[in-house]
């Protein structure tokens, strides 16, 4: 199974979710051998549920959760409140290590909650230190590649990947300046099992392209 992960980051209104994800299914065939799984804002999750639940191979996730259970903490989004709503979880995102100071304690115990709760820790790593033993899925994110246009090559993508002693079955995600025309150089070896995909699936057209080139 490949996985594409689209991560809209602090993007979209309810409204423009709605729209984007019409003309994602307007543009999409299911593919048997992809998991496509889309992380919006929170507030989008419940909206966009109702479509996306029923097709096959599509999934929500949401790009954080709280690192406490539930209790008197407000404006937090523990796994328990996710429960129902997404099957998978980003954690530990750069953009949330670099502007709200997380720490690998912080993330370790966001993990626990989130397999408390049955819900799928997607770990985004950008150095050996920060991987986690307890998530299946680590997402490699090099801190240049994000967002810049200048995407880190696959090849040297499977040499890092050699560097960090994971576990057989690691589900390992590449994401960084993944485009419609880079996006199938990462599945010419068997090292890269996803994508994680932060700027190119703002658009639905060309999130769907970039489905369809792998
Ligand atoms: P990008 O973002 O595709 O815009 O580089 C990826 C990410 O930060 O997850």
């Amino acid at each position: 199974m490949k996985y594409i992960i689209a991560n809209w980051k602090a993007h979209k209104s309810i409204e423009e979710g709605e729209h984007w994800l019409n003309t994602f299914l307007n543009n999409y065939s299911v593919r048997p051998n992809i998991t496509v799984i889309i992380c919006p804002p929170f507030p989008l999750l419940y909206p966009l549920s109702k479509k996306i639940h029923p097709v096959q191979n599509l999934f929500l996730g949401a790009q954080d959760v709280s690192e406490f259970e539930e209790g008197a903490y407000t404006g937090e989004v523990p796994a328990k409140v996710l429960l129902g709503l997404v099957k998978f979880c980003i954690v530990a995102h750069s953009e949330r290590r670099k502007y709200n100071h997380e720490t690998n304690e912080n993330i370790t115990k966001k993990i626990k909650l989130l397999k408390k709760y049955n819900i799928q820790p997607i770990l985004c790593i950008s150095k050996k230190e920060e991987i986690n033993a307890d998530a299946h899925f680590i997402a490699y994110e090099p801190l240049e590649a994000i967002g810049s246009g200048k995407n880190t090559d696959a090849r040297e993508v499977e040499q890092t990947k050699e560097t960090f002693d994971l576990n057989a079955d690691t589900e390992f995600i590449y994401g960084g300046s993944v485009n419609e025309k880079n996006a199938s150089s990462y599945f010419k070896t068997s090292a890269v099992n996803g994508l994680l995909v932060g700027t190119a699936s703002l658009d639905a057209v060309e999130f769907s392209a970039l489905i369809k080139n792998i």
